[in-house]
């Protein structure tokens, strides 16, 4: 018998509802995003995000629900005929955001006597990888989606997990669909931040790591004659901090240089684009070459990258070059660029391979939540 579960992600900014049957196969999924409210505050800003939240929490679920039953069932008697399982995101994120995902949550599942299992937003997004594509992506940027997903093949384990996002740039083991331990992360910045940070201070506001890449495209097709000045650090390739991960000097790299060029009046369209360029080329390099290395540490089959930073384009590009190159074979995951970013359906995926039902008392908005798995 199959198993839906419907879960709800409110972490950050997005509001998200998804009903996923036995982890794998999507049967609705909606995001509601308030970026364009914190575009004209530079960022994002908590009370502004909660409050969207709060909007956006109802009819969120509500739409999500619609393809269940029939029109003239009302929510509770959706949930209660067609789902199994209630998933929330309980952390880690914005203390005002995810109270609002978890409440909404708790209620349901009160009224509706249905389990409840709380989620690790981090940990799921990698579960993204466990998800059957249906190859009409709407989100699919410029089409490449499909050079690097090829669909719904079998994960080999042991599976080195890279996820890689605003707030996170994490490593795992994962010896199974459930085991995994967590091998490094960041110690300080996320790639994410990086990227947002970087788009940010060249003017693309809250545009973040898709911005750097759109600039960084055209970069390639310019003729600028290279950066003047030393190039940007790559971080922490020093074989002490193997699998951590070090974004700050980078931002401060590039803080300075950007100020440097202002002052000469040299920030030009076209080095905005080169900049962009060299910022990419560098994040990236230090996400596939730490990876590379866990994937040696640990004699892994294959790889699945997850998280908002991994719809990067010359990331998965990378990655592609990189894993054709390794002796033994490895093989290569990453999700659809619309499950990349925040979204309910890896919530509800990672519930169902992974999550334990708690009593609804136990169910607690949690922002610093760990995420280093030692088990
Ligand atoms: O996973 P996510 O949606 O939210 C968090 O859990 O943080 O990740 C958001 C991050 C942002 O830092 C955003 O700039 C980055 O993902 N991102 C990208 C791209 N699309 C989103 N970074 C690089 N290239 C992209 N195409
Ligand atoms: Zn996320």
């Amino acid at each position: 018998m199959s198993m839906n579960i419907l879960a709800i992600e409110s972490s950050c900014d997005e509001t998200a509802a998804a009903v996923v049957q036995d982890g794998t196969k999507i049967i609705s999924s909606v995001v509601a995003s308030s970026h364009a409210m914190h575009e004209k505050y530079g960022g994002i800003v908590p009370e502004v995000a909660a409050r969207m939240q709060l909007e956006s929490v109802i009819p969120t679920i509500t739409e999500c629900l619609l393809p269940l039953g029939n029109a003239s069932q009302n929510m509770r008697e959706k949930i209660s005929e067609h789902i199994d399982f209630i998933a929330v995101t309980v952390g880690p994120g914005l203390i005002g955001s995810l109270l609002v995902g978890v409440e909404a949550a708790k209620t349901i599942a009160l009224a509706t006597n249905k389990p409840i299992i709380p989620v690790n937003h981090v940990l799921a997004h990698m579960y993204a990888n466990f998800v059957r594509s249906e190859r009409n992506d709407s989100q699919q940027i410029n089409g490449n989606d499909k050079m690097t997903q090829k669909d719904n093949r079998e994960i080999q384990f042991p599976a080195i997990s890279l996820v890689v996002s605003g707030g996170h740039t994490e490593l795992y083991l994962l010896n199974n669909e459930k085991e995994m331990r967590w091998l490094g992360g960041t110690i300080d910045d996320a790639a994410g931040e990086c990227f947002d940070k970087t788009a940010r201070l060249l003017g693309f506001g809250h545009g973040g790591g898709l911005a750097i890449q759109e600039a960084a495209t055209r970069y390639k097709k310019t003729d600028i004659s290279p950066l003047p000045g030393k190039a940007l650090p790559i971080p922490m390739l020093s074989n002490e901090h193997v699998l951590d991960f070090s974004f700050s000097g980078l931002k401060t790299a590039i803080l300075r240089k950007v100020t440097a060029l202002d002052e000469q009046h040299l920030l030009s369209d076209d080095m905005i684009a080169a900049l962009s360029y060299e910022v990419q080329e560098t994040i990236t390099d230090v996400l596939v070459k730490k990876t590379l290395k866990a994937v040696a540490l640990h004699n892994a089959k294959a790889i699945l990258l997850s998280g908002g930073v991994s719809a990067n384009l010359r990331l998965r590009e990378k990655f592609l070059q990189k894993i054709a190159l390794l002796a033994a074979p490895v093989d290569f995951h990453v999700p659809p660029v619309s499950l990349c970013t925040d979204n309910a359906v890896y919530i509800a995926s990672y519930a169902h391979f992974r999550g334990v039902p708690v009593p609804v008392t136990e169910v607690n908005a949690t922002p610093d939540l760990s995420v280093e798995v030692l088990s």
